[in-house]
C-alpha cells in the first residue's frame, strides 16, 4: 500500500499518515549547515561535519524508532499532543507531512486547533528556522500552551554517547529572554555555541531534561507538558535541552506564527565573552552572533521570505535538467527527486543519514568522484573544488587515502590506502567535470600529494599518477591488483581474517601481491580513453600513445584471461583462484565487471557483450533489480573476505546493491537495447514501487544502496536509503544514455536509447551557458538510433549539438528511427 503521494507541481512528496514503513526522511541545507528530518519532525542538525559539531542529539537504534528531533507539545485544557505524531504518537483529526526541495512542511489538526510547521535551513545562514502556525478552528476561544523541546548534543557526536563521566559533568547553558543558549565546553576550547530562540515572550523555559521530562519518562510524557508548567531550570551538568513555554490565547477562527531558530554561532578567540569567567561565574557568552541571525528571522514575514529565497534556489536549479514524458515517474525522478538525491549524496557523502549515523565514514575518495557525476551539472563550481580537495588526498605514487575527512580536508590514516580502483574514479570525475564544463583549466591547478604543498603537481600530473597506478600494480595474469578490495568493499582478497570485529577492509593477513580483479581491468578500460584524450587536448600526443597502447594491451589481458565463456570472471584470489566463474560452487557470476567489461565496449564486436548481458539477466535478474553475484554464498570463505559475511541475499552477498544496476543499464545501451536498458532502470527505480511499501519500507522517493536480494528472507526489502552511489549512476543512466542527453568533449550529445513503446520525450539542458529545448520524437518505435535532428529549424549533421554559449534558447528537434 502507499502512505502518501508525490505532488509534481509542488516538487513534494506528500505522507498522508505518519506510521510509515520506516521513518521517511529530508534534508535541510545547501551550504555548510545541515539537517535531518523525519516525517515526525525527528532528526538532527550540525555544522559542516555530523560528527564533531553536532548541535542535537539522535539516538540511532533507538526504541522506539527515531526518538529525537525538533519537538512540539500543545496543550489545550486536559488535551495533550504532540502535532507531528511523534512522540506521543497523538491520534491527530489531520496528518500530512510534505517533503520538498530543502524544506518540510507539517500540517495537522487535533481539537480543533490546526498546526503548521515548516521547516528549513536559510540560504546562507546556520541555523534551521521551524515557523509555526496555530489556528483556532473551533467556534470558542481557546489558551493553548505551547512547548518546544531539543535536547543538545555536547558537539562531538561520539564522545556524547559515550564518556558519560565526563559529559555529565560538563553541560553548561545560558537563558536570557526567550533565548536558550548551549554553552557546553565554551569556556575551554570551543569558540562556538548553539542558540534556539523564539520570536515571542516565553511563561516558562527548561534547559535540565530531568526537569522537563521526569528521570523515567520518554519524550511521550513530559511532566512539564503535562502539568503545563515549565521548571525554569538551569542545566548544570547532566543532559541539557532546550524548552520554551509559551502561552498562547486564540479566538475563534485566529491564527498565530511563531518562529523558531536553532542556531550555530561563532566568535573570534579575542572576543569569545561578554564578561569572563570568574569564580563561581559561569562566564557570559558573547551573544553578537546570534543577535545578528535571530534579528533576520524575527517575523513569520522574514521567515517566508527565506523560504521564497530557498524555493528560488531550487527552482534555478532544476531548471538546468528537466523531463517531461508520458511516463510521470519516470519523468519525476529523473528531472526532480534524482537530481536533489545526488546533491545530497554530493554534500554528505556517506556521513549521515537513518543509516549512517553521522560519526563513521569521512569522504570517500571513490564515493565523491562518483558523487560528483549527478551533480556536476547543477552547480560546476562547487564540483571543481570538490575535484582539488578529492586529489590532495592522493599519494605521489597515484594511490588514494580511501576517505579523507571534510573539516580539515586531511586523508584518514585509520583507512589509510590500498583501494586499487580509487585512482581510476579520479580520472572519470575529472573527465565528467571536463566534458560538463568545457574548463580545461583544472588540469593546470597546483594540487598538493598527501595535502603537502611541497610536493604538489598539476592536476594533470596527478591524473597521469592515477593511469600509471594501475599499471604498475599488476598481477600474474597482467590485470590490476586487487589490494584491500575494488569497487566491492567487500571483496577482501588479501585479508584472510578469522579474528571477529577485525576490519575486513584494512586487515591484510596475506599480502600475496597476486590477487587480480577483472572489475578494475574493465574500468580502466573504460575510464582510459578519457584520459588519452585529455592528453592530446593538453598536446601531450605521446603520452596519448602510450596511454592508448596500454589499454589496449588490458583488453588483450582480460581477453586472454577474464571471459569465462558465458561471461567475465569477477577477480583471481590470492591463491590464483578464479572468482565470478563456471568453475566455482558458488559466487559464479558477479555483475561489476560485466557491467564494466560492456560498457568499456569489451566483446561488442564479436558477441561476447551480448551474451555477458544476457547471462547477468539469466542469472542475476529478479523482480527488484538485478543481484550482485549468484549463487550466493553459503558459508564464511576466508580468501574472500567480507562478501562472504553476509548472510545470502543481503549486500554484497547476492543482494540487489542498487549501485551497480545502472552499469548493466547503460551496458545495455551500448548494445542498443532499449526495451532492456528500461526495464533495469524501472526496476530500482522507488516511484515505481510505491505501492509496495509495506515490503520496500524505504522512502519511495529516493534510491536506497540495497534491496534484499532473491536468496533474502524478505526479499524485496530495502535499506540504506539516500547516501548511495546509485543517486549519481542512476542520473547517468536515464539522462546520459536512456534519454541519451549527454556531455561530451566538443557539444551535447543526443543519443537515445528508449523502449519502443515510448513515443518520446522532450528534455531541457543548459549546457556551457546555453538552454536546449530537446524534442525527441519516436513515433517510429525505435529503440535507438538517430534519424535526424534540427536546430532551431535547420538541419544538423550528426547528433552532437555544438556549443553555443550564447545565453540563449535552442529549439532541438530529434527524430529517431
Ligand atoms: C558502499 C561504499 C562504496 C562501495 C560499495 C560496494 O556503497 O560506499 O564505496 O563501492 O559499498 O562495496
Ligand atoms: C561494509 C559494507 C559496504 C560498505 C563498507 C564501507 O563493507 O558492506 O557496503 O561499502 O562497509 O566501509
Amino acid at each position: 500500500m502507499q502512505y502518501g503521494h508525490f505532488d509534481d507541481d509542488a516538487r513534494e512528496y506528500v505522507i498522508t499518515r505518519p506510521d510509515t514503513p520506516y521513518p521517511w526522511i529530508n534534508y535541510l541545507g545547501c551550504d555548510d549547515f545541515y539537517g535531518i528530518i523525519s516525517n515526525t519532525s525527528g532528526g538532527y542538525c550540525f555544522y559542516r561535519d555530523a560528527k564533531m559539531l553536532r548541535l542535537i542529539r539522535y539516538r540511532y537504534n533507538n526504541v522506539p524508532a527515531d526518538a529525537g528531533g525538533r519537538y512540539f507539545y500543545l496543550k489545550d485544557g486536559d488535551t495533550v499532543w504532540t502535532p507531528t505524531w511523534k512522540p506521543m504518537k497523538s491520534k491527530l483529526d489531520r496528518y500530512e507531512c510534505r517533503h520538498g526541495m530543502g524544506y518540510t512542511k507539517f500540517s495537522s489538526a487535533k481539537n480543533g486547533l490546526a498546526y503548521s510547521q515548516t521547516s528549513f535551513i536559510p540560504l546562507g545562514d546556520k541555523c534551521e528556522i521551524h515557523k509555526i502556525t496555530l489556528t483556532n478552528e473551533s467556534k470558542a476561544e481557546k489558551n493553548i500552551d505551547m512547548f518546544s523541546f531539543i535536547e543538545f548534543c555536547l558537539w562531538n557526536a561520539q564522545d556524547d554517547m559515550s564518556n558519560f563521566q565526563r559529559n555529565f559533568s560538563i553541560g553548561e547553558v545560558e537563558v536570557h529572554g526567550s533565548c536558550i543558549y548551549h554553552k557546553t565546553e565554551y569556556r575551554e576550547r570551543r569558540n562556538h555555541y548553539a542558540v534556539w530562540a523564539v520570536n515571542t515572550p516565553v511563561a516558562g523555559f527548561d534547559t535540565d531534561r530531568q526537569t522537563f521530562l521526569g528521570l523515567y519518562n520518554g519524550f511521550d510524557e513530559p511532566q512539564a507538558v503535562l502539568s503545563g508548567k515549565a521548571g525554569n531550570s538551569i542545566a548544570a551538568g547532566w543532559s541539557p535541552i532546550g524548552s520554551h513555554h509559551i502561552k498562547a490565547k486564540l479566538s475563534a477562527g485566529e491564527s498565530k506564527s511563531f518562529v523558531f531558530v536553532l542556531g550555530f554561532c561563532e566568535n573570534p578567540e579575542d572576543q569569545k565573552w561578554e564578561k569572563p569567567a570568574a569564580p563561581g561565574n559561569a562566564g557570559i557568552i558573547n551573544k553578537k552572533p546570534a543577535k545578528a541571525m535571530l534579528e533576520k528571522y524575527s517575523t513569520p514575514e522574514a521567515a517566508d521570505k527565506a523560504l521564497a529565497a530557498l524555493n528560488d534556489y531550487w527552482k534555478n536549479l532544476l531548471s538546468k535538467f528537466t523531463v517531461d514524458a508520458e511516463d510521470k515517474k519516470m519523468a519525476r525522478m529523473a528531472g526532480v527527486w534524482n537530481q536533489y538525491q545526488c546533491m545530497v549524496t554530493f554534500l554528505m557523502s556517506r556521513s549521515a543519514s537513518y543509516f549512517e549515523s553521522g560519526i563513521g565514514r569521512g569522504m570517500g575518495f571513490r564515493d565523491s568522484n562518483q558523487d560528483l557525476l549527478g551533480f556536476v551539472h547543477l552547480v560546476p563550481e562547487r564540483a571543481r573544488a570538490r575535484i582539488l580537495d578529492i586529489a590532495a588526498t592522493q599519494f605521489p605514487d597515484g594511490s588514494a587515502y580511501h576517505q579523507y575527512q571534510p573539516l580539515t580536508k586531511r586523508g584518514n590514516n585509520e583507512i589509510g590506502s590500498g583501494f586499487n580502483d580509487d585512482p581510476l574514479w579520479l580520472i572519470f570525475g575529472v573527465a565528467s567535470y571536463i566534458k560538463e564544463t568545457g574548463d580545461y583549466s583544472i588540469l593546470d591547478e597546483k594540487v598538493p600529494f598527501d595535502n603537502d604543498d611541497s610536493i604538489a603537481e598539476t592536476l594533470f600530473v596527478h591524473l597521469q599518477r592515477s593511469f600509471n597506478y594501475t599499471i604498475n600494480n599488476k598481477g600474474p595474469h597482467g590485470l590490476p591488483l586487487i589490494g584491500r578490495a575494488d569497487w566491492n568493499d567487500c571483496l577482501n582478497l588479501n585479508c584472510f581474517s578469522s579474528t571477529p570485529g577485525e576490519s575486513f577492509q584494512t586487515t591484510a593477513n596475506f599480502e600475496s601481491g597476486i590477487a587480480e580483479s577483472v572489475m578494475i581491468a574493465a574500468m580502466f578500460v573504460f575510464v582510459g580513453p578519457d584520459y588519452a584524450e585529455l592528453c592530446r587536448r593538453v598536446k601531450q600526443n605521446d603520452e596519448a600513445a602510450r596511454a592508448e597502447k596500454a589499454i589496449t594491451e588490458m583488453v588483450e589481458a582480460i581477453n586472454k584471461h577474464a571471459w569465462d565463456g558465458e561471461w567475465f570472471l569477477r577477480a583471481y584470489d590470492a591463491h590464483g583462484k578464479k572468482i565470478g566463474s563456471k568453475e566455482c560452487e558458488d559466487g559464479k557470476i558477479y555483475i561489476e565487471s560485466n557491467g564494466f567489461a560492456v560498457m568499456a565496449g569489451i566483446g561488442l564486436e564479436d558477441g561476447r557483450a551480448a551474451k555477458a548481458m544476457d547471462s547477468v539477466k539469466e542469472h542475476l535478474d529478479t523482480p527488484y533489480g538485478i543481484v550482485i553475484l549468484q549463487p550466493a554464498y553459503k558459508d564464511y570463505h576466508i580468501e574472500l573476505g567480507e562478501v562472504t559475511s553476509y548472510p545470502p541475499g543481503y549486500k554484497e552477498n547476492a543482494g540487489i546493491f542498487c549501485h551497480n544496476n545502472p552499469w548493466i543499464t547503460i551496458a545495455e545501451t551500448k548494445l542498443g537495447r532499449g526495451n532492456r536498458a528500461f526495464e533495469t532502470y524501472t526496476k530500482i527505480c522507488p516511484p515505481y514501487r510505491e505501492d509496495d511499501s509495506d515490503l520496500r519500507r524505504m522512502e519511495p522517493y529516493v534510491y536506497a544502496q540495497m534491496v534484499a536480494g532473491k536468496d533474502a528472507v524478505r526479499a524485496g526489502e530495502a535499506k540504506n536509503s539516500w547516501l548511495t552511489g546509485t543517486a549519481a549512476w542512476t542520473f547517468v543512466s536515464i539522462s546520459h544514455y536512456i534519454l541519451g542527453v549527454r556531455p561530451s568533449y566538443d557539444g551535447l550529445l543526443v543519443d537515445p536509447c528508449i523502449p519502443s513503446s515510448m513515443k518520446g520525450f522532450k528534455a531541457t539542458r543548459h549546457f556551457r551557458g546555453a538552454d536546449y529545448h530537446i524534442t525527441v520524437d519516436n513515433s517510429a518505435g525505435a529503440e535507438k538510433g538517430v534519424k535526424s535532428v534540427t536546430v532551431d529549424g535547420k538541419p544538423l549533421d550528426g547528433n552532437l549539438l555544438p556549443v553555443f554559449g550564447d545565453g540563449k534558447a535552442h529549439d532541438v528537434v530529434v527524430t529517431m528511427g
